[in-house]
Order: C-alpha cells, then sequence, then structure tokens
C-alpha cells in the first residue's frame, strides 16, 4: 500500500519551538491561533484507531445507540420492541442497572486492538443522551459509578487517568462556539493542560466550525474528500453501515465485508 503523507507544517512547528523559548508562547483563545498549532506527530503515525460506541444503549442493543431518541419520538420500531420484550412503563433510564459491563476486560481489548494494527482507541466517553462512563460530577447517578458496572470504565482502559491523546467533541452543532466557549477551552487545552503537548482534537467546536477548525477534520461522517487536503483529516466510518453502536437485529449483510473495509482503508490511507 502506498502511504502519502502530507504534512506543511515543519516550519511552524521550528517557529513554535522557538516562540516558546523566547517569549514563552501561548495560544490565544482566536481559531486562528489555535490553528496555528501543529499537529502532534503521534496522530499522523498512527493511522488507523477504533471508534467505540457503548454505554446504556448497548443494553436494548435495538436500532441503534439513538435508542432513547428514537424511542421518545415515537418510532414505531423501538415502540414495539419495548412493548414486546419490557413491562409496561420501562424507562430508557431502567435500562441503566442493567448496563452492567460484566465482560469488561480492558487489558484483553487493549491487546486485541493493537495486534488489529490500530494504535488509538475513541470511546464513546460521553454519548448524547448523556450518561458518562466515568464518575463525572456533573452527570449524577447517570454515569458508570453510580449506576450500571459502577466502575470507572474510562479509568480502567487507560493508562493514566484523565490524560486523553484525543478530544472527540459531537453535538456542537446547534449553537456557536461562543456558546461552548469551544476557544476558551482549547486555549486552556493547547498552554495549560496536562496533555497540551500531545492532545488533538477533532473540529466539531459550534455550528460552522467542522471542516475549518481542530487538529484534523471530521468534516462529517465517513468522510473522505478523495483528494490530498493540506490539512489532517479523518475517515470516521462503521462497520455496521447503519449503526455505530451494536444492534442485536443486523444482518450479516449490513456489515461491511473485508473487502469493503480495506477498500475504504487504502482510499482513505492514499489522501491522508
Ligand atoms: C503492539 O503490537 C506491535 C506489533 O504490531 C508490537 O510490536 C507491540 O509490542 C504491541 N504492543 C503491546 C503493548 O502489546
Amino acid at each position: 500500500m502506498k502511504v502519502i503523507t502530507f504534512n506543511s507544517c515543519n516550519i511552524c512547528f521550528v517557529i513554535a519551538l522557538t516562540l516558546n523559548f523566547a517569549w514563552s508562547f501561548r495560544y490565544e483563545p482566536n481559531w486562528k491561533s489555535l490553528d496555528s498549532r501543529p499537529l502532534p506527530s503521534w496522530y499522523d503515525e498512527a493511522k488507523i484507531g477504533i471508534f467505540i460506541h457503548w454505554g446504556v444503549f448497548s443494553v436494548p442493543s435495538f436500532g441503534s445507540e439513538w435508542f432513547w431518541k428514537n424511542l421518545h419520538d415515537g418510532s414505531l420500531f423501538y415502540v414495539e420492541f419495548m412493548k414486546k420484550n419490557y413491562r409496561p412503563g420501562f424507562t430508557y433510564q431502567d435500562f441503566g442497572p442493567k448496563f452492567t459491563a460484566e465482560f469488561y476486560n480492558p487489558e484483553e481489548w487493549a491487546d486485541i486492538f493493537n495486534a488489529s494494527g490500530a494504535r488509538y482507541v475513541v470511546l464513546t466517553s460521553k454519548h448524547h443522551e448523556g450518561y458518562t462512563l466515568w464518575p463525572s460530577k456533573y452527570s449524577w447517578n447517570w454515569n458508570a459509578m453510580d449506576v450500571g458496572p459502577g466502575r470507572d470504565l474510562i479509568g480502567d482502559l487507560t493508562v493514566n487517568l484523565y490524560k486523553p491523546e484525543i478530544i472527540w467533541s459531537d453535538g456542537d452543532g446547534e449553537a456557536l462556539d461562543q456558546y461552548w466557549k469551544s476557544k476558551e477551552f482549547l486555549a486552556w487545552l493547547f498552554n495549560d493542560s496536562p496533555v497540551k503537548d500531545f492532545v488533538v482534537v477533532n473540529d466539531r467546536w459550534g455550528k460552522g466550525i467542522p471542516c475549518h477548525h481542530g487538529s484534523f477534520y471530521t468534516c462529517h461522517d465517513r468522510y473522505n474528500p478523495g483528494k490530498l487536503l493540506n490539512h489532517k483529516w479523518e475517515n470516521c466510518m462503521t462497520l455496521d453501515k447503519s449503526s455505530w453502536g451494536f444492534r442485536r437485529e443486523a444482518k450479516l449483510e449490513d456489515y461491511l465485508t473485508i473487502h469493503e473495509v480495506l477498500t475504504i482503508m487504502a482510499e482513505t490511507e492514499i489522501y491522508l
């Protein structure tokens, strides 16, 4: 496989280092300054990561990881599933205590991921329904320590507790970056956080931001520009053609074949 890497930023890296020494350079909370940060090299070298959707929605494992919203919106597919399998009045929150993660063996996961050639993992530490896989004090009684596993699922998978190499933000599209205080957060992340030297971030930081700012562009799900870009980008994709989370009713033909997966990887790799 021919691998072309395109990195226009070797020069700014040298400049940034120099400034660092000279005037203790700091990123400002504006996109021009934040975008000037060079991409930490490990990300360009890693090439393949594994994106895992796992959480309370894995209990029904039906339809997709948007189970709660789809049920709430009255989708018959989900309403019928609930009627057939759960007592009347059973809510999405009632799935929480059933998310027990009893087969979770993070060392085994790490070995399997590494053996596949993947070099990093992005875990849905908080999906859109708000349940956190770590004991968040902001998500009281709706996190993996208080409800379900009784365990810090994130902490057990990482070596360093909460020193993420990637922050993959999502659900940003309903408000501007000013509302989320994205620029202030990123300036802190790049200047002062314990992960400032190696963290990389995606581009979902507010309305109009995706495909314009961030360490790498995700743009939209399954993005592949089909040409070289002068900015790092990601093809964030699924193996099940229609769901990010495991869904038990999926048929074999709903999954990409090995041939299809390898084709997509090769096409992505060429332009990366
Ligand atoms: C990961 O896999 C590579 C081979 O692909 C191997 O050299 C390395 O030792 C593995 N790392 C761990 C921590 O198992």
